[in-house]
């Protein structure tokens, strides 16, 4: 379980004024749910998921995972795993060695890491492309690698960057399907930050607008 307590962030604007991003923002996101979080670009919805995943310095409050304090931890003994929207896969390994790469960063030996990220492509329906280079791939399986990539380490936590957004609608009403499967199957603890409301509703149990820092309830 993910807890947010009393979170404080402003980002000080050269020109003179304030972004306050998070302003006493708390949050809950209970074991095995997804949680959506909405808001207009520039609201501070990415900054709160790099708040989240110690890539952000907090000005106040506490983030807690399964009831300990995670604040001091540094992001890669957090056990989290962060999706971007622009999904960030090395152009210059091939579809496996991109699944493979959080377990090799954990020092699994490689052929072993490269093992298990074939069996997790099988799994997506990408075996076919592992050895490929990954701009040579579509959009949507390149989200499909990035997903894989984000799972083949069992985080305690998905963070997920408007996943879809560089997405055509059509491809995007199927992947957050299928997203959204892949993630119940796993039992992860997830939170979503999308600025489309249809997608947040189709994944998420709950869901919140970020407005002027703090979380207002939406569903
Ligand atoms: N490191 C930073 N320093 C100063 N301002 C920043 C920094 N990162 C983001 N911002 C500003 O904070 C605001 C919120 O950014 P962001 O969290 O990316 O919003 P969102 O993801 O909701 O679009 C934006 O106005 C952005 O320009
Ligand atoms: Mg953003």
């Amino acid at each position: 379980m993910l807890e947010l307590k009393g979170l404080r962030k402003t980002f000080h604007d050269p020109s003179g004024g304030d972004w306050l991003l998070a302003d006493d923002l708390n949050l809950t996101v209970s074991a095995g749910k997804t949680v959506a979080i909405l808001g207009p670009s520039g609201s501070g919805k990415s900054t709160l998921l790099k708040m989240i995943a110690g890539l952000e310095p907090l000005d106040d409050g506490r983030v807690i995972f399964d009831g300990k304090d995670i604040d001091r931890e540094p992001p890669e003994r957090r056990g989290f795993a962060l999706m971007f929207q622009d999904f960030a896969l090395f152009p210059h390994l091939d579809v496996q060695d991109n699944v493979a790469f959080g377990l090799v960063e954990q020092r699994v030996a490689r052929p072993l890491a490269r093992r298990r990220a074939l069996d997790l492509l099988a799994l997506f329906g990408l075996s076919s492309h592992a050895g490929q280079k990954v701009w040579k791939l579509s959009g949507g399986e390149q989200q499909r690698v990035a997903l894989a990539r984000a799972l083949i380490t069992q985080p305690r936590l998905l963070l997920l960057d408007e996943p879809f957004s560089a997405l055509d609608a059509e491809l995007r009403s199927s992947l957050r399907e299928e997203f959204r499967q892949r993630i119940t199957t796993a039992g992860m603890t997830t939170l979503l930050v999308t600025h489309d409301e249809v997608e947040a509703r189709s994944m998420s149990a709950r869901g919140y607008r970020l407005v002027d820092g703090k979380l207002v309830v939406l569903w």
